[in-house]
């Protein structure tokens, strides 16, 4: 670990997961131009998440992170980012109310392209070629052509991105988020489901109290808050000269800040100690993520920690947590003692997506809706016995009607997952199972926010 950190220090650190392009000359143009374009998020907006996840990690709020596993250019179309953003908004709606909790909105969206691989090639009928990874570095289809890194890529990306982003913040600043627009994010095919009914329910509920606080002179018109929502971007940090070329210094403070997103994690298999990508992002003021999974022992995240967050600052560090439904109760307690023992202040956040990914008989990639809630359900019990706080939840989700993960209310069977079967990458929850899901989340939630009230 080199003692002063710069925007190039990561270049003399091992790096894992890169792509390796061909063409330097091809890759500097790209990073000089993606340096002189627009930052697209401001630092004062990553600071307002810092403050919103020391909240999460004080135990007053709850962080929902949820979006595409993989982002890709040729599913880039509005439909797409506004349905995924309802569900996630009624999601929240389902979770804010159900618990009274507030809730920290962060989509995994708007960036997340570069996607980590098992193996640096892969061989098909004897021919080998560079592995898939990610939009932003080259292209799925099983040519040298596609699968060669192109810089161009990474422009065509920031573009994207640009423009997700600025849909985004439209929806929640427009109007669109408003909570008395709640009936409209119900999306025709959930309407009619058992979940659909549930989430109206809640809708109802939420307009008599509307209608009440009208009365009372209490409005969109006069409160903001009902009216606008925060919402957030974030991404795994992985293509590092991306990365860099869009962290900027901050004019207010001098400090930088990795203006890509708003918030930024770093995987489970780029995590290690000396590691380029640990180098990079400790030196950016960005919240971050950290993914935890089964082979994390606990001093090295206690290494970790020190090197992330030296301040103990509430709201830098989030534990995302992939134990698997089996897993989790052998290797999370250690961690949470270790991280009380030593006096750490983190977020802590499941994400029981990637470690519950199970091959179908079928031959299709799939994530068994009863595991995932078995982790959330393990996760939030032994937090509770550890005397910790059960922060937030990370999902691979989607606003399509897709068929990837089985089970849920829906009964998805291997059969069917080859009915709808979209992703670019890992499957994902559907809107009727998300919105399931939070439903089962916001009343873990309600049970320990009871709880607790009850003995303080
Ligand atoms: N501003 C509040 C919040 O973001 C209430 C709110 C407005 C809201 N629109 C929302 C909550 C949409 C959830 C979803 O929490
Ligand atoms: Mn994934």
């Amino acid at each position: 670990m080199s003692v002063t950190w710069n925007l190039d220090s990561w270049r003399e650190h091992e790096i894992r997961q890169v792509p390796k392009y061909n063409n330097k000359d091809h890759l500097d143009t790209v990073e000089d131009q993606l340096r002189l374009s627009p930052p697209l998020v401001f630092a004062g907006e990553a600071r307002t998440l810092r403050d919103h996840l020391a909240r999460v990690a004080q135990g007053e709020a709850f962080l929902l992170q949820g979006g595409d596993c993989a982002e890709s250019f040729s599913e880039f179309r509005a439909d797409n980012i506004r349905d995924t953003f309802k569900v996630l908004l009624q999601m929240a709606v389902a979770l804010t109310f159900g618990a009274s909790c507030p809730v920290v909105k962060v989509g995994r969206l708007a960036g997340q392209f570069a996607k980590p691989r098992s193996a640096p090639t892969e061989t098909i009928d004897g021919k080998e070629l560079p592995s898939y990874r990610g939009d932003i570095v080259n292209d799925m289809a099983f040519t040298s052509k596609s699968r060669e890194p192109d810089p161009d890529r990474m422009l065509r990306a920031y573009n994207q991105a640009a423009s997700t982003l600025n849909l985004l913040r439209a929806f929640a600043q427009g109007g669109f988020a408003d909570l008395h627009q709640l009936h409209r994010w119900n999306l025709d095919f959930v309407k009619e489901s058992q979940q659909g009914e549930y989430y109206e329910e809640i809708a109802t509920r939420i307009d008599e109290t509307l209608g009440f606080m009208a009365a009372c002179g209490l409005t969109s018109e006069t409160i903001p808050q009902l009216r606008e929502t925060d919402f957030y971007t974030s991404h795994e940090a992985l293509l590092l000269v991306y990365e860099q070329a869009l962290t900027r210094q901050d004019s207010l403070t001098g400090r930088w800040y990795d203006c890509s997103a708003h918030m930024l994690w770093i995987g489970d298999r780029t995590r290690q100690l000396d590691s380029a990508h640990v180098e990079f992002l400790r030196g950016v003021e960005n919240p971050l993520g950290l993914k935890c999974g089964p082979s994390l022992e606990p001093d090295e995240l206690i290494k970790l920690i020190d090197i992330l967050n030296p301040e103990n600052d509430a709201g830098r560090l989030t534990l995302i947590c992939r134990m698997g439904a089996d897993g989790v109760a052998e290797h999370l307690p250690p961690l949470i003692k270790a991280v009380e023992k030593e006096g750490r202040t983190v977020v802590w956040s499941c994400d029981p997506m990637h470690g519950n990914t199970i091959k179908a008989s079928n031959g299709y990639k799939t994530r068994p809706f009863d595991m995932i809630l078995k982790e959330v359900d393990a996760f939030f019990d032994i937090h509770r016995s550890e005397g910790t706080y059960a922060g937030g939840v990370h999902f691979e989700m989607t606003g399509q009607d897709v068929t990837e993960c089985t089970g849920g209310a829906q009964a998805i069977t291997e059969e069917n997952l080859s009915d709808r079967y979209h992703t670019f990458c890992d499957p994902r929850l559907n809107a009727n199972q998300s919105l399931e899901l939070s439903f089962q989340i916001a009343e873990r939630l309600k049970r320990h926010r009871d709880n607790n009230s009850k003995s303080s």
